[in-house]
């Protein structure tokens, strides 16, 4: 068993401590938005989800380690203004590299307005379909977005604790 927040919504995963985030998600919660891009060796960054305000492989790391913590996939940034600058810079194509670097991106925003070219560089943006260029770009255009609603540089507080859904591997 393992409680945590994910997209603002109470889960208790009824599996394994030991199972990697990205399976509780994708097999137990059906957040399939996130991807496994490397064999699960965390070295791809494909499956970067954000939890307590920071990027984190969710191959890499197990429902049993994040009891009480605050989960953010891809699905839970609709509307953020990085995902509407995807759209806006023509960023999109297979979608396959995408959950994985909006994650990562835009907790790179949250922690830092103006990211540094090597923070950038940093991100998962391993996209097969050339679209770096555009990912950058957007990168860029958030911020403007960003910096001109005065968005607030923290992530808001969590809601408060309700009654955890139960969620285990379909059968
Ligand atoms: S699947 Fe590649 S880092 Fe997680
Ligand atoms: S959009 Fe296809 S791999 Fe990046």
């Amino acid at each position: 068993m393992a409680r945590m927040r994910v997209n603002g919504q109470a889960l208790e995963f009824a599996l394994d401590p030991a199972t990697p985030l990205l399976w509780a998600l994708r097999d137990a919660a059906n957040l399939t938005g996130t991807k496994q891009g490397c064999g699960g060796t965390g070295q791809c960054g494909t499956c970067t989800v954000i939890v307590d305000g920071g990027a984190v492989q969710s191959c890499a790391v197990t429902i049993g380690s994040l009891e009480g913590a605050d989960v953010t996939t891809v699905e839970g940034l609709a509307g953020h203004p990085l995902t509407l600058a995807l759209v806006a810079e023509d960023a999109i194509g297979c979608g396959f590299c995408l959950p994985g670097f909006v994650c990562a991106a835009a907790a790179l925003l949250q922690q830092n307005a103006r990211p540094a070219a090597e923070q950038l560089d940093a991100l998962p943006t391993r996209c097969a379909c050339g679209l770096q260029p555009r990912l950058r770009r957007a990168i860029g255009r958030a911020a403007s977005t960003m910096a001109a609603s005065g968005q607030p540089s923290q992530p808001p507080e969590p809601a408060p604790q309700t009654s955890p859904e139960i969620v285990t591997r379909p059968r």
